[in-house]
């Protein structure tokens, strides 16, 4: 999935540093694990994997991929191709009335509503596939592992019909042309390594404490949240029916202490000091809320004396499709033992 400071074009500098830089490193704790792309990358070349991040479509991304050894078998369900069923399902064939329907309601133009996220359509189809997935957890025709891989695959299937320029914090006054294909269901790669990662959905200070050779952060970099960027998956993870408000339809959400100038020096602090891994690797840019040297200091304060180091990659920003050489952004790598 595309993601806001997604790590999918520094896989390789990641790994490379781990491989370069670690002893005997082969667990690590990917605590703010967004899309998921370092967790899998790092499962893939056989490192244990823990993933988390306070945002539960994050979390079912991963649980209902890395988390799994391997594709489940929905033995329990007897359909022979859930994924086919679940693409074509009908209102009508259904046992959901319309009140039900909390994404048709909220954010397509139906009735009262005038938010124009998905065409109705989909919108509907969103609805009733994930109301039928939640159907068969409650009857009990689906494991864990069963359930959170087809909410992967709805909440992987959204972005390619949602009208918008990549995030939900806004959506477009006129129908792009993606909106107008019907919603479709696909199955997420599972790696067979027979080791499932283990996922959690807590904030960074309860799952740091979490053992693992390394802890790789990737926090917020700036003062701009994720959540309200991201606010319509987690809903549709969630399907809780939240009070929602504004022209967006916005849950309520608590901001992250990385995106705030006041909380972001503290917030490091914590992490490292609940941290229970030999070794910290931190990736931050340097034109991010906390400056180089003040991030720099904070590290080396609880740094074996001689383990800190800094790499630095050129990098173009997420919105340019022409990269631009002369603005200078340089994504970071901070690592160090703590002692
Ligand atoms: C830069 S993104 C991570 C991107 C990820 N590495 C990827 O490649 O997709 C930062 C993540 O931190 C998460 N986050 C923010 N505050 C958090 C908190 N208090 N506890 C856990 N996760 C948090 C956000 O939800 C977001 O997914």
């Amino acid at each position: 999935m595309r993601y806001i400071g997604g790590k999918s074009r520094l896989l390789e500098f990641i790994e490379k540093t781990i491989v370069a830089h670690t002893t005997n490193a082969r667990s690590v704790l990917d605590i703010f694990s967004g899309s998921g792309a370092v967790s899998s990358y790092l499962k893939e070349k056989n490192y244990n994997v823990i993933s988390n991040d306070i945002l539960y479509f994050s979390y079912v991304l991963n649980r209902g991929s890395i988390g799994l050894a391997d594709v489940p078998k929905f033995n329990k369900l007897g359909i022979p191709d859930v994924l086919t069923h679940l693409n074509n399902l009908k209102l009508e064939d259904t046992p959901f009335s319309a009140e039900q329907l909390f994404i048709t309601n909220n954010y397509s133009p139906t009735g009262d509503c005038k938010r124009m996220y998905f065409q109705p359509d989909n919108a509907v189809k969103i609805d009733i596939i994930r109301l039928t997935i939640e159907d068969w957890r409650t009857t009990g025709l689906l494991n864990d592992n069963e359930y959170f891989y087809l909410l992967a695959c709805l909440i992987n299937a959204v972005p390619y019909v949602a009208n918008i320029t990549g995030v939900y914090a806004a959506y477009l006054k006129f129908w792009d042309a993606r909106t107008f294909n019907a919603l479709h269901l696909t199955a997420p790669s599972i790696c067979n390594t027979q080791t499932a990662a283990r996922c959690f959905n807590g904030d960074f200070r309860d799952i740091a404490t979490q053992a693992s050779d390394i802890l790789y952060a990737d926090p917020p970099y700036n003062e701009r949240d994720y959540f309200p960027n991201y606010h319509l998956l987690e809903t549709i993870a969630r399907y809780d029916y939240p009070p929602i408000k504004g022209i967006t339809g916005l849950r309520t959400y608590t901001k992250s202490p990385f995106c705030s100038k006041k909380e972001v020096s503290g917030a490091f602090r914590d992490l490292i000091e609940n941290a229970n891994s030999r070794y910290i690797l931190i990736s931050y840019n340097n034109e991010a809320l906390l400056s180089t040297e003040n991030l720099s200091e904070i590290c080396m304060s609880y740094a074996r004396p001689g383990s800190f180091h800094l790499f630095e990659k050129e990098y173009r920003r997420y919105k340019n499709k022409i990269p631009n050489n002369k603005e200078g952004l340089k994504e970071q790598l901070y690592l160090f033992e703590k002692i």
